[in-house]
């Protein structure tokens, strides 16, 4: 009896995970959702400045669409609502997101999204600049050039940047070897994505840069690429062969509430924005958050089910104040500069694995009949 009942648990367990590729694709052919599951990759800027006339700029990057992605458009919002904070102006914050998250059915609080299992609405509020079939590599370079004309619908909000600005980017979303996702074809590719921080520079259109990317194997998109005479400074989530990873996934600790079943944000990500929270930025460094985040990034040095953050290009940008990109909020003037962090290691999961969990999870969560329908 014992070992019928152990073989009959097997086999409807290998049926689930047999089927359940099938019936999501069915559901995707006949309702067009979720077909991000098919993209996934796995080819070989107070308003002003400190000084007179330096604005803050910022563009935010979601690479991905779906329930499935729901943490790289929750990154996204979370530090739209950072730099607000911080006192950047919504016309000096582009934000490219496919926005079919808080209004996704599987979203269990319709018109909200977190990016912590006890965090606040970071949906609200917005800019819905490039969405949907906008959200292109083609615009992001003409939005990173300031070239208005060469921008296919959205809202038509450029880095209209002065020589004494400061440019903030941030992308979140999968990678692979020398690409970054986007939800509509083609990918952001490296050569072409130097080519533009290239011809930004030539364009003597901005001060200094920084650039923070979220992406398994983002590391190669800047290793061995990235010049260090543009005056950029480059951040990754993980080295040029390994992934990043997502958290707050269902069945870690920290879970995201019981009704999502999926990943609420990423690894590299909630590091540098929970940092940026509990900090004064006019007195932490960019180096210094750096650090913590490469600490917690790596699993605190294990490296286990953590990645390798990286550097890239002009380091000597490192030692300025946070405030300079990301501004600053009067709520935090009494932060040390440099609180110790008391996290406990977080349960994380990879980027692609954290696909096939949101697949499964949803999958459990519907009765066994429906698992017929679409197969
Ligand atoms: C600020 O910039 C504007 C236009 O770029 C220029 O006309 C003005 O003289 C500048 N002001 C200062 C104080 O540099
Ligand atoms: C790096 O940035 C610093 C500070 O902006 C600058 O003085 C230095 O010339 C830059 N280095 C290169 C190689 O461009």
């Amino acid at each position: 009896m014992e070992a019928n009942r152990f073989e009959f648990t097997s086999i409807v367990f290998l049926i689930l995970l047999m089927v359940a590729p099938l019936w999501v694709a069915g559901r995707s052919g006949r309702a067009g959702r979720m077909n991000r599951w098919d993209q996934v990759i796995r080819m070989p800027g107070e308003a002003d400045g400190p000084e007179e006339n330096s604005t803050r700029w910022a563009v935010l990057v979601a690479g991905s669409k779906g329930y499935g992605n729901y943490r790289h458009q929750a990154d996204v919002c979370h530090a739209y609502q950072i730099l607000k904070r911080g006192g950047l102006k919504d016309e000096n914050i582009v934000v490219f997101m496919y926005d079919d998250i808080a209004s996704n059915e599987l979203n269990p609080r319709p018109g909200i999204i977190i990016n912590h299992p006890q965090g606040q609405d970071v949906y609200a509020g917005v800019p819905k600049d490039y969405t949907s079939q906008h959200v292109t590599s083609e615009n992001l370079y003409a939005v990173l050039l300031g070239d208005k004309k060469a921008v296919k619908g959205g809202s038509g909000k450029v880095v209209d940047s002065k020589p004494s600005d400061r440019i903030f980017i941030y992308y979140s979303d999968h990678g692979g070897p020398g690409v970054l996702g986007m939800p509509n074809m083609p990918f952001l590719y490296a050569n072409e994505f130097m080519e533009v921080l290239k011809k930004k520079h030539a364009s003597g259109s901005y001060k200094e840069m920084v650039i923070y990317v979220e992406a398994c194997e983002s590391g190669s998109v800047f290793e061995g690429m990235m010049p260090k005479d543009l005056n950029v400074y480059v951040t990754t989530a993980s080295n040029a062969e390994e992934s990043s990873w997502g958290t707050y996934c269902p069945g870690m600790d920290p879970a995201p509430p019981a009704e999502y079943i999926t990943c609420l944000g990423d690894l590299y990500s909630v590091s540098w924005m929970e940092d940026s929270e509990t900090h004064n930025l006019k007195k932490e460094t960019i180096a210094q958050q750096y650090t913590k985040v490469k600490e917690r990034t790596s699993n605190y040095n294990t490296y286990n089910a953590g990645s390798h953050v990286m550097e890239y290009g002009n380091k000597s940008i490192k030692s300025e104040t946070l405030y300079l990109y990301q501004g600053f909020d009067p709520a935090t003037e009494n932060f040390p500069p440099n609180k110790i962090h008391v996290d406990k290691r977080m349960d994380v999961v990879n980027q692609r694995d954290a696909d096939l969990l949101f697949l499964w999870q949803r999958v459990s969560s519907v009765p066994f009949y429906l698992l017929s329908d679409g197969t």
